[in-house]
């Protein structure tokens, strides 16, 4: 049995915004039909059999009630990769990207084989960026959660990178067995005050708390991974870390007190202080 709405009928009389409609619309005809976005055009009279009718009406109503579109379509992009998703992980942020160039900048500045651990990886966003552009990355990738490893490791199948990208579980540097081993140190780790407001707002209510808040004032994380810095970076290695619009001046004192130099703060498209690097 086939609904007799077309999909311009269907987009038309949605409450959603369109672009979000769209993308919806859009994942329910690939899923259903194996029919590419533009098909929304060039195939606006099509009516969707009962099931993908039922399917669109399902993710309609998860949208109208706030669910993230990256969890509904299971995927969202990040730099150059498409990563699966879901409820398990963080969903990557385009800010991030940020955390990728300076990793990328310092293997073309090494010239070599360079060893970097991602702590807090998640979805495996940063190690994954960054294996997909640079053949000479080597990522040890870090997580609490064996939701997100496991969702990494799909990625790391998906994306055919499972040479250069190995996970281990554990408390930040706790998952290790190694000292002074890497070249480079990464980390976007849960940052955001436990009373701040927009916990409970947009998509951060759908995703895991653990990822994004240390259940204090947001400091707990970075300054532990910053401590271990020291021990775990080769002489002159880099750390970069990202944390919250407000928060630069506090990391770097974070890292004058743990003895790192060259402290930098980078700021994100947006313009705001995003991301401070520095070396040991
Ligand atoms: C803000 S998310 C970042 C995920 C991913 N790197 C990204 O940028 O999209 C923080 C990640 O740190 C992980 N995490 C939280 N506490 C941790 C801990 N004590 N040790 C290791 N990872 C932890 C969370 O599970 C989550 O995946």
């Amino acid at each position: 049995m086939s609904v007799d709405l077309s999909l311009r009928s269907l987009l038309g009389a949605s409450l959603l915004p369109p672009n979000e409609a769209r993308i919806l619309m859009a994942h329910v005809l690939e899923h259903h039909y194996q029919l590419p976005r533009s098909a929304i055009l060039s195939r606006d009279d099509m009516t969707l059999h009962s099931e993908a009718f039922a399917h669109w009406k399902e993710l309609e109503r998860k949208r109208m009630a706030g669910e993230p579109i990256a969890y509904l379509i299971g995927k969202r992009s990040f730099y150059n990769i498409e990563l699966s998703v879901g409820p398990g992980v963080l969903i990557p942020r385009p800010e991030t990207e940020l955390l990728v160039e300076i990793g990328l900048q310092e293997i073309t500045r090494l010239e070599r084989q360079t060893q970097i651990l991602d702590l807090g990886t998640g979805s495996g966003a940063i190690a994954l960026a960054i294996a997909h552009e640079e053949p000479r990355a080597q990522i040890t990738a870090t997580d609490e959660s064996k939701e997100a490893l496991e969702i990494a490791a799909m990625n790391t199948r998906h994306l055919d990178l499972i040479s250069q990208v190995q996970f281990k579980q554990g408390s930040w540097y706790a998952a290790l067995k190694t000292r002074g081993l890497f070249d480079i140190i990464l980390s976007n780790p849960p940052y955001i005050d436990s009373k701040d407001p927009h916990l409970n707002q947009g998509d951060l209510r759908f995703e895991p708390i653990s990822a994004l808040t240390d259940h204090a004032q947001g400091l707990t994380c970075l300054n532990e991974i910053i401590y271990g810095a020291m021990t775990h970076l080769k002489p002159n290695g880099l750390i970069a870390v990202e944390h919250g619009f407000d928060q630069s001046g506090a990391v770097v004192s974070l890292m004058k007190t743990a003895g790192l130099h060259d402290i930098q703060i980078h700021q994100d498209l947006g313009g705001h202080n995003r991301v401070v690097s520095a070396r040991k």
